[in-house]
């Protein structure tokens, strides 16, 4: 089969299309014709070293963490699909991942594909899903009334996060830059602040939630968003940027020391509760989102889709922190032939 795989840590372009071995199910293993796969920020960060301290990988690796295709097969203990199934999902970080034409995924990690989507929209889905589901819903308690401000609403997480926080009745504030406020009203954002405008700390007060996609300082005025009581989800582990500062050992325990110290700040100082969301690779996570897909809440938003061929260059956009939505890579359509050379030109007659 083809892959994408990185051969080393460093940028785009050690990420290469590869012909591998065709992976072997386990007994608990579906193998998946993968039809579409989706690219994270944190494939970046895994492919360019920023994340060696938490993940070890023996290199070459398949990286990608989305995807959705076709049951081809089955191991001898899967009891919850069949061969001619489809399905999507967002599998462990530990298995060669789904940059590929195939792929092993245990079916505890799998779902069936909401029914109303084609496979490049429902690969753009589990992950960012998986997380404002966890962010939301399981760490935020987030309730019809309440107040919620989703930071980056324009992003792949935030796109999601918004047409989630609305389909729980919450009431939804973002922040993005003016040409992507009419994409973040498109999914729901009642308040939409352009933060190349306005400060959002001066303008929302007594909010009961805040999703944290940035960090940094906007990770600190957010504290001032939030009523006393209030809780913030953070999706910024620091880690990339650690070990940038501090090499790939020390990097690690400086960015928990990090994590740890914000949440004391905010409990003492802001009197609020700070989760630290990670995404859970359980398959059955992604039943309740299927439903409010299927039920027309939420839709996919896709910036692009992209051949497995034009890996690199789907790296290189996501690493700019400008996409709109996601990413998607069509692991079934070959790129386009590159355009034909010019015509050679005729042999020189002998008279010349
Ligand atoms: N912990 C976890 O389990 C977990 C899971 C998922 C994601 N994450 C992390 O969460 C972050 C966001 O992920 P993502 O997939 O949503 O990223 P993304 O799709 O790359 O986000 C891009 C969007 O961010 C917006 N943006 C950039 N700077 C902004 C700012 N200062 N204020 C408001 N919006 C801004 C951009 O809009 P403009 O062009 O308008 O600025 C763009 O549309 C990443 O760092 C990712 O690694 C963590």
């Amino acid at each position: 089969m083809r892959a994408a795989r990185i051969h080393d840590y460093g940028p785009p372009d050690v990420l290469r299309v590869d012909e591998v071995p065709d992976p072997q199910p386990g007994p608990r293993d579906l193998l998946v014709r993968v039809h579409a796969a989706s690219v994270n920020p944190v494939d970046y960060k895994i492919r360019s070293g920023g994340q060696r301290a938490l993940i070890h990988y023996t290199l070459p690796w398949i990286l990608g963490l989305d995807f959705s295709g076709e049951v081809v097969a089955v191991g001898s203990r899967v009891t919850r699909f069949a061969v001619g199934d489809h399905v999507y999902g967002s599998p462990t970080h530990r298995r060669p991942g789904t940059y590929a034409e195939l792929l092993c995924v245990d079916e505890r990690q799998a779902a069936r594909k909401p029914r109303n989507m084609s496979h490049a929209e429902a690969a753009s889905i589990p992950l960012v899903g998986m997380t404002a589901w966890g962010a939301l819903v399981v760490q935020g308690r987030l309730k019809a009334g309440q107040k919620a401000l989703i930071h980056a609403g324009s992003g792949g997480v935030g796109t999601f996060a918004i047409q989630l926080a609305k389909s729980l009745g919450a009431y939804v504030a973002t922040t993005c830059s003016a040409r992507n406020v009419d994409l973040c009203r498109s999914v729901g954002a009642d308040e939409v602040i352009d933060y190349n405008e306005q400060r959002f700390d001066e303008v929302l007060k007594d909010y009961d939630y805040v999703l944290d996609a940035l960090g940094g300082e906007t990770r600190e005025r957010s504290f001032r968003v939030l009523r006393r009581g209030g809780r913030l989800a953070t999706m910024i582990g620091g880690f990339p940027d650690a070990t940038k500062k501090h090499g790939p050992w020390l990097g690690a325990p400086v960015a928990l020391w990090g994590l740890v110290s914000l949440s004391v700040r905010g409990a003492l100082r802001h009197r609020v509760s700070v989760h630290h969301v990670l995404r859970e690779p359980d398959g059955q996570l992604l039943d309740p989102i299927t439903a409010r897909i299927e039920r027309g809440d939420i839709r996919a938003v896709i910036d692009r889709v992209l051949p497995l061929a034009e890996i690199a260059e789907s790296h290189r956009y996501i690493e700019t922190g400008r996409a709109r939505g996601k990413i998607v890579i069509d692991t079934i359509t070959e790129a386009p032939p590159a355009p034909a050379a010019d015509p050679a030109p005729p042999p020189p007659s002998e008279e010349e």
